[in-house]
């Protein structure tokens, strides 16, 4: 019997959980022997009885509940410390986020360990029920509003009352992917005016069918600025420059910003500078979801709300935890309908498929070596850039990305 494994998440601040109730009973249905952690639940607001009442047995500590497990599912990816409780030959899946954690690749294939990051899913329709991106950063989108309101003390709607006309809070949304557009959706049902700009074409229309106003430089350039997985490329300086222009006039009248712009593996495009911010009006807040890898805005902290020329920058790190219940139950499904695609119709689970180009693009380490061609140690030619969340991002660089 195929033996899942939930542990405990131990990343700091990390409240999601990689399973549900509903997610182990679904495993069981499947055949499956499910150990879930201790308290595994708790920041998502599900208890360990809940978990039992679906099935799951429940272990005391990290190295129970990985003994002898088939399948590791995780939030995050589990530390080099803790490796040693697992069996050689599991599967470990979740967010590894490989780009920041190239050492702990080297310890995944050392203890044979075959790992796959969720993260590298292909974007096909196929896939599109796993996709955790989409699923956390739509969440984070809607977080980010909620976290924007709370520090803006003002309100978000027109009203107009006997004692006075309050005006609409104007919010500009920078980046509108998965997040952003999430972001837009809810201001505008909050009762904001709302703004935004990106720098891939289809973006337009998305934006435009929220309600929201498209603003951005739309030169031959930007034409051609979506990859064909529909990323956004890095734009030229002299694209930077004009919409860095373009931006700068609009900022003087906004009351929130919030950055989502995001490259894949490329460090985010500076996108505000602390000069601008200088002009914004007074009490404006600012949020950057880009900051974990290295921020769209200048004086952003990861982890804090920094003060700069009289506006507030939110710089929270993971905003899908700081919504852990909702977010955890996407993600468990997510996971669940990755996991049960990997079951052979007459077998069962018979092993990892690893033919199937799911798991060919998201395969990092497999029987002792690392394995996926973005993070071989011998290949050089395909590293990523990256910037870490610790990087200072207190500089007003150019609008390099
Ligand atoms: P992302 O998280 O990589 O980036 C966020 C946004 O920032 C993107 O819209 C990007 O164009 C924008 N951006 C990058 N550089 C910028 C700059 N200098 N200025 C302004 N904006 C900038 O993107 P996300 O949210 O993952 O979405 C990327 C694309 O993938 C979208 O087209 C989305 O519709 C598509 N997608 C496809 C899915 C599927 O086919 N299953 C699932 C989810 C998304």
């Amino acid at each position: 019997m195929t033996r899942i494994a939930i542990p405990k998440e131990t990343f700091k601040n990390e409240s999601r959980v990689s399973a549900t109730p509903e997610t182990v009973k679904k495993f069981i249905d499947l055949g499956c022997e499910v150990v879930v952690e201790k308290g595994a639940g708790e920041g998502s607001s599900f208890k360990d009885d809940t978990y039992s009442e679906a099935g799951a047995t429940i272990e005391s500590t990290f190295a129970a509940t990985v003994k002898d497990a088939d399948i590791v599912l995780t939030v995050r990816a589990i530390e080099k410390d803790a490796l040693k409780a697992l069996p050689s030959g599991a599967i470990m899946i979740g967010q590894l986020n490989p780009y920041d954690n190239r050492e702990l690749l080297n310890h995944y294939s050392q203890h044979n360990l075959s790992t796959l990051a969720m993260e590298l899913l292909p974007r096909i329709t196929r896939a599109q029920s796993m996709d955790v991106l989409s699923s956390q950063a739509n969440l984070a989108g809607y977080r980010a509003v909620i976290e924007a309101a709370e520090v803006y003390g003002r309100a978000f709607p027109m009203m107009m009352t006997a004692a006075g006309t309050v005006p609409a809070a104007r919010i500009f949304v920078m980046g509108a992917g998965v997040a952003g557009l999430q972001a837009i959706a809810t201001a505008r049902r909050m009762g904001a005016q709302v703004t935004a700009t990106d720098v891939r074409p289809a973006a337009k229309e998305q934006v435009q069918s929220l309600g929201a106003k498209f603003i951005a430089v739309e030169d031959e350039e930007f034409k051609e600025a979506e990859t064909a997985g529909g990323y956004a490329k890095s734009m030229s300086e002299s694209y930077q420059k004009k919409q860095a222009e373009l931006v700068a006039d609009h900022i003087t009248k906004q009351n929130i910003v919030i950055t989502t712009a995001l490259i894949p593996g490329k460090p985010a495009p500076r996108l505000i500078t602390k000069d601008m911010i200088k002009t914004m009006p007074e009490g404006s807040v600012l949020v950057d979801l880009a900051v974990e890898r290295g921020g769209n805005i200048g004086g952003a902290k990861a982890g804090e709300i920094t003060h700069v020329h009289g506006s507030k920058i939110i710089g929270y790190t993971n905003l899908p935890s700081r919504i852990a219940a909702t977010s955890s139950v996407l993600y468990a499904k997510n996971l669940y309908n990755f996991v049960s695609a990997l079951w052979n119709k007459d077998k069962g689970f018979d092993g990892l498929p690893l033919d199937d180009e799911l798991v060919k693009a998201m395969l990092l380490t497999h029987a002792g070596k690392i394995v996926h061609p973005g993070f071989k140690e011998d290949d050089e030619a395909d590293k990523p850039a990256s910037r870490s969340a610790s990087d200072s991002n207190d500089a007003d660089e150019e609008y390099a990305s």
